[in-house]
């Protein structure tokens, strides 16, 4: 029986369910999507929960579209999370290392991860959702990333720590278990959004993801291929929206299609003489609008959104170690002239990442605003020794953590 794998994109603006069968050519996994499912989201303000049971159905639309296309149903799935409330620490877990004539084993590596996650002084209402290992020490040598098989007494490892508040987390599960399915995990958003859009490359050499979803902005510094810092702010291209709105005097809906149809962050570079019609509230008459005033709007939120993403990234410490600069994703990257303007505040590298590991993703689905959901399948594929216990026939349980371990441990 071939491996399912699905995941749930629990966006502001939109659900986006993607199920996937894993295919093994000659030892060579590849993931080949079977089903898709989109939904427009009710019940989310700024990638939090606010309304169970509207989310729910929208969960289920979307669950229940990407279930018919792909001819069978999905009894769980990789979900994404994210919101303000998401925040992260480092800590570091001890353990004796067992005897054994092969050195470390990846039991080891739980156990000292479990020591991380257990020492970690988590503050009430406050869950785990990761526990990511940054760096090993065995005995007195330091800055090890991969442990497995070295001989020691002692292994000891610094651990990245991400944490949810448990209400949030409670109200995103019920959602997803309304309609039968199981989560099988959590997946910080960011982090799934960097599987699917950074080289392993980048990842080595430190790069910051930027996923501008509608209601969040989802920061996550990556450096020698392991997360070392997130952050979620709650601005995303619904302040753009508005914005355009109150400054031309114009419904929501209408505003939103001339951000996507005729949005522009670099005022300079559209012609004086360009005009886009706008409808006014009620009974009132179209007004031909210069489009630049149009990219003027868009460019102000613009900049105070580069500007926060700027700061974020300072008072994390890691602003000199991004050699790889800035990947961004989300649908808002979308908006024409993006790259350049953020390029210029950011003083570094900025392109635009596009998911494109999946076979049979549809060109409507390459888009930057389904990072995270393609993200949470290559998760999915690289923690699959959690799920459906009929997976791998021939592989025993344990051949499964091992290779999951060997696929979380940096390099
Ligand atoms: N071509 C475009 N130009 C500008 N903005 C766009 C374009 N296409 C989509 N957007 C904006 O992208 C936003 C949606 O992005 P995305 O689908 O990544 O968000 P989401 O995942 O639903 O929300 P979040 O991740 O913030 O919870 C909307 O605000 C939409 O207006
Ligand atoms: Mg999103």
């Amino acid at each position: 029986m071939s491996e399912i794998i699905a995941g749930i994109d629990v966006g502001t603006t939109k659900i986006c369910v993607l199920i996937a069968e894993v295919e093994n050519n000659e030892g060579e996994e590849t993931l080949h999507l079977i089903g898709t499912g989109l939904a427009a989201t009710q019940g989310l303000e700024k990638g939090m929960v606010v309304n169970v049971p509207q989310a729910s159905e929208s969960i289920a639309q979307a669950v229940e579209e990407a279930e018919l296309a792909a001819g069978l149903p999905i009894r769980n799935a990789y979900v994404g999370i994210s919101g303000k409330h998401i925040s992260t620490m480092t800590n570091r877990g001890v353990v004796p290392v067992s005897r054994s004539s092969g050195g470390i084993t990846p039991h080891d590596i739980e156990q000292a991860l479990d020591a991380a996650r257990t020492t970690a002084s988590k503050p009430p209402g406050r869950e785990i959702i990761h526990t990511i290992p940054r760096r090993f020490s065995v005995d007195e040598q330091t800055g090890i990333r991969d442990p497995i098989g070295m001989h020691g007494d002692r292994l000891e490892v610094e651990a990245q720590i991400v944490l949810g508040a448990s209400s949030s987390i409670a109200n995103l599960v019920k959602c997803v278990h309304a309609y039968g399915v199981e989560v099988e995990d959590l997946v910080l958003e960011p982090l799934a959004s960097g599987e699917a859009v950074l080289t392993s490359a980048e990842r080595e050499l430190g790069v910051v993801v930027v996923d501008i979803g509608g209601g969040t902005t989802d920061i996550a510094i990556f450096l020698e291929d392991s997360l070392w810092h997130t952050v979620v702010r709650d601005v995303g291209g619904k302040l753009f929206t508005r914005d355009v709105a109150f400054g031309l005097r114009t419904p929501l809906a209408i505003a939103e299609e001339l951000k996507i149809s005729h949005g522009h962050v670099l005022p300079e570079r559209i012609a004086p003489e360009e005009r886009v019609h706008v409808a006014g509230f009620g009974s009132q008459k179209m007004v031909a609008v210069p489009r630049r005033i149009l990219a003027h709007i868009l460019a102000a939120r613009a900049e105070e959104t580069l500007e926060l993403i700027l700061t974020e990234i300072k008072r994390s410490g890691y602003d000199g170690m991004l050699p790889a600069g800035m990947v961004l994703c989300g649908g808002t990257s979308l908006l024409p002239g993006l790259t350049a303007l953020s390029q210029k505040t950011l003083q570094s590298p900025v392109r635009i990442g596009s998911p494109d590991s999946v076979h049979g993703l549809a060109r409507q689905l390459a888009s930057p605003a389904f990072a995270t959901a393609v993200g949470l399948l290559l998760w999915g594929q690289r923690h699959q020794w959690r799920t459906g216990e009929e997976r791998r026939d021939g592989d025993s349980p344990w051949d499964r953590v091992s290779r999951w371990l060997r696929n979380l441990l940096p390099g």
